[in-house]
């Protein structure tokens, strides 16, 4: 097939939710490292990996062959079997995780990883009121649709009933119109009212992204965690970190939550990066959390499957011996710097650069004064990027943020390369 005939294919036989990027959408041919190679024959940086979850590199060669290996000797027999290669990752999480004596559970995506982190909280705590965040996104599910803290990924009004939505640690846009860090953390402390006012009191949990991802890599002030989950564990819930994009060294740090000082969730989700492309999601929480977990709950056809664990491990060897959390750090302050640079060019239309690691956002607006976010803009720069050859992705509420999460192997040339072409791209969408 070729690429026109693709993309009708695309558009008649899929959903019509399931849309591109691009006026005239990228077919993806092949794909190597950093590099994804286009039905157009053109070869194009990757700067999105896949929505953060390409982490070491298209077809990494370590993860490619142990995948292969592992499809020619045992593809699926069901958790009713105990395999060593979910054990093997079980052991190696329980080894690195943020809390001391982990017991994981996987599935096949972030939305159940997310799902099933809270129904534990809800089993853990026999009660089942909930506190997710405004500007957060959790995945397909009914209860991630429900917990989902922007309107245009609901689809359907709130069925789920005991969701309330706390305000977002979202300092450039900030719903008491404080600032940082005179404002007290204001936003931190309003979940106890919320908890007060808008339930019974008695939470099942909180559940919070370290660096709110598809709200546009909102990065909240580093006392945030601290306080809230202070509340949250004060009211008798749980905290559920939703780590889907920020694990993995993503951020600088193997986990987001320790960006944050003194805080531990009491459990943690997370995905994408987790397996370099193939499908997996982890729930994973402290040992007298998960132990409540008995009987025949929830059991997840896919879970632990001999492939994506496989290509877990072997994502994870990759990460520590090819050092890619160092890596992200300084490839991370190098892409900061570089749009930090970029902002003082265009002062005007570019009025927020945050994020941490490689997670960096770049918010437009049409005055820096005003803030009035710029959706059209920010497309017109996407389209300026891949004629360029550059893959970017985009997110936030108002559409007006450039999401840049490039995979963890990226080189100092290839960051060079990129900033090259925002900048040329940011002066022909601004022009
Ligand atoms: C923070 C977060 N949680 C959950 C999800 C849902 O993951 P999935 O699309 O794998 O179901 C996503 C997906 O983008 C996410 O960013």
């Amino acid at each position: 097939m070729d690429a026109r005939e693709i993309i009708e294919k695309h558009n008649q036989y899929l959903f019509p939710n399931v849309s591109n990027y691009y006026q005239e959408p990228l077919v993806p041919l092949k794909a190597n490292g950093m590099i994804v190679t286009g039905a157009d024959g053109k070869n194009y940086l990757d700067f999105f990996g896949g929505i953060l979850t390409v982490s070491v590199g298209h077809c990494h060669p370590r993860v490619t062959a142990r995948v292969i290996e592992q499809q020619k000797t045992l593809v699926h027999l069901s958790t009713l079997y105990p395999m060593e290669t979910q054990v093997r990752l079980a052991e190696r999480l329980a080894h690195i995780a943020p809390f001391s004596q982990a017991k994981s559970f996987f599935t096949s995506s972030g939305t159940e990883a997310d799902e099933t982190a809270v129904l534990l909280a809800k089993v853990r705590t026999g009660r089942r009121e909930l506190i997710a965040l405004r500007h957060s996104y959790g995945g397909r599910g009914a209860v991630a649709l429900n917990m989902m803290g922007q309107a245009p990924w609901r689809l359907v009004d709130s069925e789920i009933p005991g969701i309330k939505h706390a305000h977002a640690p979202y300092c450039y846009r900030c719903d008491f119109h404080l600032k940082y860090p005179d404002c007290g953390l204001a936003c931190a402390r309003d979940v106890e009212t919320l908890i007060q006012t808008e339930t019974r009191g008695l939470i099942a949990g909180m559940i919070a992204e370290p660096v709110m991802g598809v709200g546009g890599f909102i990065v909240p002030p580093k006392e945030y965690f601290e306080i809230v989950s202070g509340i949250v564990n004060q009211y008798g819930g749980l905290f559920i970190a939703d780590e889907v994009q920020t694990a993995w060294g993503r951020t600088g740090k193997w986990w987001g939550v320790q960006n944050f000082p003194n805080f531990t969730p009491d459990i943690l989700t997370s995905a994408k990066g987790m397996a370099n492309g193939q499908p997996i999601g982890l729930t994973m929480a402290k040992a007298d959390v998960a132990d409540a977990m008995r009987g025949l709950l929830s059991l997840a056809t896919f879970g632990g499957n001999p492939v994506s664990t496989t290509a877990a491990l072997a994502t994870l060897e990759v990460i520590e011996e090819e050092h890619l959390v160092q890596n992200v750090q300084a490839m991370g302050a190098r892409l900061r710097d570089g749009l930090e640079q970029l902002q003082g060019d265009f002062p005007v239309r570019i009025g927020d650069v945050r994020g941490l690691g490689l997670m960096q956002a770049v918010e437009i607006v049409k005055d820096a004064r005003s803030k009035e976010p710029d959706a059209p803009a920010t497309v017109r720069v996407m389209e300026a990027a891949k004629k360029r050859q550059l893959l970017i992705g985009k997110g936030g509420l108002y559409g007006n943020t450039l999401r840049i999460a490039p995979p963890m192997i990226v080189n100092v040339g290839q960051v060079d390369d990129a900033l090259k072409v925002l900048a040329d791209s940011f002066a022909e969408a601004f022009a």
